[in-house]
């Protein structure tokens, strides 16, 4: 019990402001500009508000120690990652700022910004409770308790002196996510089955998720990008947690073949709620964005990607196991050590992935390869 809180806190993982440096292999300049990008979700989102919020409560915050951060930043900045996020590479292809952290009291959010938090799951706290399930995230952070931090900046008296709030979001770009991955964490973690949780809490994941959507299409948001689930069975932690001893078990990728159903699942609810929420709301922009597809590619076809194959699903920094992840030896603690090349890993610290898989998905969702339609046509 005792064991899986430490592992939930972090999964429930997920600032430096660099000028818009240039764009880089995402070539030119978008021809219009969003005018600020609004993020949400957890620890593949946070860019440092998890360690805002623990630093009085926790003793260690591992995302605040080294090797978080050093291939970019050189210094952990709170992302869970070795570098930048997803969200970084799409600030980056706009020219925009990266997305600060909404609790960073020294930023004035001109240009948007992410309130996104390491263990947030899509379901709030009071459902988990409803229904029994005691492991739940350590902050109050569920995707509508961020809507709420964000109505309170938009309502702001700077914020609603300096902009038209119709013009400003309009041309704002939204990225929600993703959402659900912890859920699920919880669940199981509950001893909730797979089968259970697709018959029972699925649905509702993603009800709430496409209930946020509607509520920020209903505060002005027209550009918004929704992310579905990663395979959550090619992850080191869920393979090193529910570890089998049936060769069935897995997939020719060697993942859990029921844990990426479950994902599976999830997406292909989402994605329908997503092209739902199109015919409701014909003047918004809605682009569903694959995490699921580009990671198992990244296994499939490693060196494609330039990954090494026989680390692929492993994670680099950890303190050894089959997956290199164990869960009293985690990244950021004492006795844990990053591999030499993170340019070649897949997974960072055996929940999150590097800065290179993170910019091969980001190029991907901009392109248009893994996301319907691609994040540069949505901010056209
Ligand atoms: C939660 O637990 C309480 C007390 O054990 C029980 O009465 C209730 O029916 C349970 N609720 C659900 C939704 O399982
Ligand atoms: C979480 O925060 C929201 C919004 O502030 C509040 O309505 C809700 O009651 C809180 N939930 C818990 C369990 O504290
Ligand atoms: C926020 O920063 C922007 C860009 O640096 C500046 O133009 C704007 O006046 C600032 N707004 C407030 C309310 O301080
Ligand atoms: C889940 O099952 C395990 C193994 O049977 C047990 O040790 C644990 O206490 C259970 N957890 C919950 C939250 O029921
Ligand atoms: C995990 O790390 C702990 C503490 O360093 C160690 O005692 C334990 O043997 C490790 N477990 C595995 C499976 O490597």
């Amino acid at each position: 019990m005792r064991s899986f809180t430490v592992a939930a806190v972090l999964l429930l993982l997920a600032s430096s402001l660099l000028d818009g440096a240039d764009a880089g292999y995402y070539g030119t300049k978008p021809s219009s500009s969003l005018t600020a990008i609004f993020s949400f979700g957890n620890s593949y989102a946070d860019t440092g508000n998890f360690v805002r919020l623990a630093a009085p409560i926790l003793p260690v915050i591992p995302f605040n120690n080294l090797p978080y951060g050093e291939t970019f930043f050189h210094k952990p900045t709170g992302r869970a990652s070795n570098g930048r996020i997803i969200l970084d590479f799409i600030a980056e292809a706009f020219h925009l700022p990266l997305v600060p952290p909404s609790l960073d009291t020294t930023q004035n959010f001109s240009k948007g910004a992410n309130f996104a938090v390491v263990g947030a799951t899509a379901l709030d706290l009071a459902y988990f409770m409803e229904h029994n399930i005691t492991s739940v995230p350590p902050f109050n952070s569920s995707f509508s308790v961020q809507i709420g931090w964000f109505e309170q900046l938009i309502k702001t008296s700077s914020f609603s002196k300096e902009y038209k709030p119709d013009d400003y979001l309009s041309k704002s770009l939204f990225v929600m996510g993703e959402f659900g991955g912890n859920d699920y964490v919880f669940l199981l973690a509950a001893n909730k089955t797979v089968d259970q949780i697709i018959r029972t809490y699925v649905p509702a994941v993603v009800n709430a998720i496409s209930g946020g959507v509607e509520r920020l299409i209903k505060l002005g948001a027209k550009r918004i990008v929704v992310p579905g689930n990663l395979p959550t069975g090619c992850i080191p932690i869920m393979l090193t947690l529910y570890a089998s001893p049936n060769k069935r078990d897995y997939d020719t990728n060697g993942c859990l073949v029921k844990l990426n159903g479950l994902a599976r699942y999830h997406n292909a609810l989402l994605w329908r709620e997503v092209r739902a929420l199109r015919t409701k709301y014909p003047d918004t922009k809605i682009a569903y964005a694959d995490y699921f597809k580009p990671v198992v590619k990244f296994l499939q076809k490693p060196t494609k990607f330039g990954f090494d194959g026989r680390t692929a699903l492993v994670a680099c920094c950890g303190a050894g196991g089959k997956y290199n992840y164990n869960i009293t030896a985690a990244c950021g603690f004492p006795g844990a050590t990053a591999c030499k090349d993170p340019s070649r890993a897949v997974n960072w610290d055996g929940i999150h992935l590097t800065e290179a898989a993170y910019e091969d998905i980001a190029y991907g969702w901009l392109r248009g390869t893994f996301a319907k339609p691609s994040i540069l046509r949505l901010a056209r």
